[in-house]
């Protein structure tokens, strides 16, 4: 898809060529006495559009004054970015019959975070997976042009929307994608593709390699399949070889059957969606490529499938880390924390202002949580404060969770140094206090995506998240690299 900007006034709008115009309405009306003002303000008086509601709807067709056939006027309430997000989405399912080719809107003003809004919810709208579903009709939206007051002052914005875009398209379309036409080794191949892109380099680790590096707990998941490991290392430098990088760790199982553990059959295919931690950093190297930000990112990728065999994991065996910390696998099911511990571990060599792993770690967050936000865990309060405030930014929340030593007990083993699994009460935290054994040496983060990375039901599909969140983390790292930041790196050392 193209987005393009223009000078456009409601005057203008009104002769513009275009299948289909969408004009997003503030609360309070520009004085305008062009023709497509004019339909504003009666629709106003009439009481059939409601200025004080966002996302409150007029759809018309070739209304006289108007050169495009198809008009929808939309408003968008107190104008904060979730309005202007649901304004487009209504706007964008009023107009799905349509089929446009070229879409316009007018917009009141530029705002980075609603034009953000605005471009995700089109992407969104017009999203088609077609990959494997060659019948699928391929979107027919082409052509986007966002008509602005001050078309110079609305390009910083938009290049940011077009980046995240594409980073979180990249992270849906490979979170959608089957577990056969997904493979570790095609997710290595989308990071080797993306350093042709941007100041990305990327570096693939084959079973060899990560035998060598003693990942005795991620190999040991890989085992019992036939399809081998990857470990992908992705580099972006923005900055100064001497600013610490960020870290983010995703969790790459490419289908997780549970192991020797089996899952139960029902539903268990949205278990190919097991990637999406991976997939959100392949998005976020994505999105680094378009926009060249001033940080440091390093990405780290364990990727493999969870499969049961004469060769599998079984519940009992003990298995030693990287850390050379030892543990009791009770159960192959909980399969992510075992890759990702050997990955976080590995992390260290790159002494990190902070790291941050991505992971649909478990059912237990859904409960939890549900699809509204994201399980989020910090060692640190300034990290945790600095990731709810990139969710909220960028419309993809997350919610802390606590670390309480307390919640760590029943991960306790007889025959190893940790197990893997505790009981069933508060199964995400156990799930994250079984990471941070890991997480010693930096300030870290984990985000359980379980509920948000895909739907399920009618509109199954990966969703992209958490990408937005991400790049707002990381871009806030630039906009301040100043005291907040410094703080966070700061107490690492303390
Ligand atoms: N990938 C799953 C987590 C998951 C389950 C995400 C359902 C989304 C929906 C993870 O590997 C897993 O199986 N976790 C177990 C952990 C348990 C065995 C302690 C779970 O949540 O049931
Ligand atoms: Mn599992
Ligand atoms: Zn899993």
């Amino acid at each position: 898809m193209n987005f393009q900007l223009k000078p456009l006034t409601l005057a203008q709008a009104s002769s513009f060529k275009t299948d289909a115009l969408v004009v997003l309405v503030p609360s309070t009306l520009p004085r305008d006495s062009s023709a497509l003002g004019t339909l504003i303000a009666q629709a106003v008086r009439c009481g059939d559009l409601d200025l004080a509601k966002p996302a409150k709807m007029l759809s018309m067709w070739r209304v006289p004054g108007i050169v495009a056939s198809r008009l929808v006027l939309v408003t968008l309430g107190e104008g904060q970015p979730k309005h202007w997000r649901q304004a487009v989405t209504a706007a964008m399912g009023a107009l799905k019959s349509a089929q446009a080719k070229d879409l316009a809107l007018v917009l009141p003003s530029s705002p980075t975070e609603q034009v953000c809004a605005l471009a995700q919810a089109i992407a969104d709208a017009s999203y088609v997976y077609t990959a494997t579903k060659p019948s699928a009709e391929a979107a027919k939206l082409k052509n986007v042009t966002l008509g602005v007051p001050d078309v110079k002052s609305a390009q910083g914005a938009l290049a940011q929307a077009k980046a995240r875009v594409a980073g979180i398209t990249l992270a849906r379309e490979w979170g959608n994608r089957p577990a056969n036409h997904a493979t570790p080794d095609h997710l290595a191949k989308v990071a080797q593709s993306l350093t042709r892109l941007g100041p990305i380099q990327c570096q693939v680790l084959g079973p060899k390699e990560v035998k060598r590096l003693g990942m005795g707990s991620f190999e040991a998941v890989a085992q019992g399949a036939e399809t081998s490991l990857r470990f992908i290392v992705l580099r972006y430098q923005g900055a100064a070889a001497s600013v610490a990088p960020t870290v983010l760790v995703g969790k790459g199982i490419t289908f997780d059957t549970g192991g020797i553990s089996l899952k139960p059959g029902a539903g268990m295919d949205e278990m190919k969606f097991d990637m999406c931690g991976a997939a959100s950093v392949l998005g976020i190297f994505r999105a680094l490529a378009d926009l060249r930000p001033a940080v440091n990112v390093v990405g780290l990728i364990p990727a493999c499938e969870n499969m049961p065999d004469g060769r599998a994991l079984k519940p009992g065996d003990v298995v030693t880390s990287m850390s050379g910390q030892t543990i009791e696998v009770l159960n192959t099911d909980a399969e992510g924390r075992l890759i990702l511990c050997d990955a976080l571990t590995y992390a260290e060599r790159f002494k990190p202002a902070a790291v941050i792993d991505i992971a649909t770690l478990t059912g237990a967050c859904v409960i939890a949580l549900g699809s509204v936000r994201s399980g989020m865990f910090a060692t640190q309060d300034d990290l945790a404060q600095a990731l709810m405030h990139a969710g909220e930014q960028s419309l993809d929340l997350c919610w802390r969770m606590p670390l309480d030593d307390e919640y760590a007990e029943g991960l306790k083993s007889n025959f190893a140094d940790v197990a893997n699994v505790g009981d069933r009460s508060a199964g995400a935290v156990t799930a994250a206090k079984f990471l941070q054994r890991f997480a010693g040496k930096f300030p870290w983060a984990h985000l359980d995506i379980a509920g948000t990375a895909w739907k399920s039901g009618g509109a199954k599909g990966a969703t992209g998240r958490p990408v937005g969140l991400l790049l707002s983390y990381l871009l806030s790292l630039q906009a301040s690299a100043t005291p907040a930041k410094k703080s966070v790196a700061r107490r690492a050392k303390a």
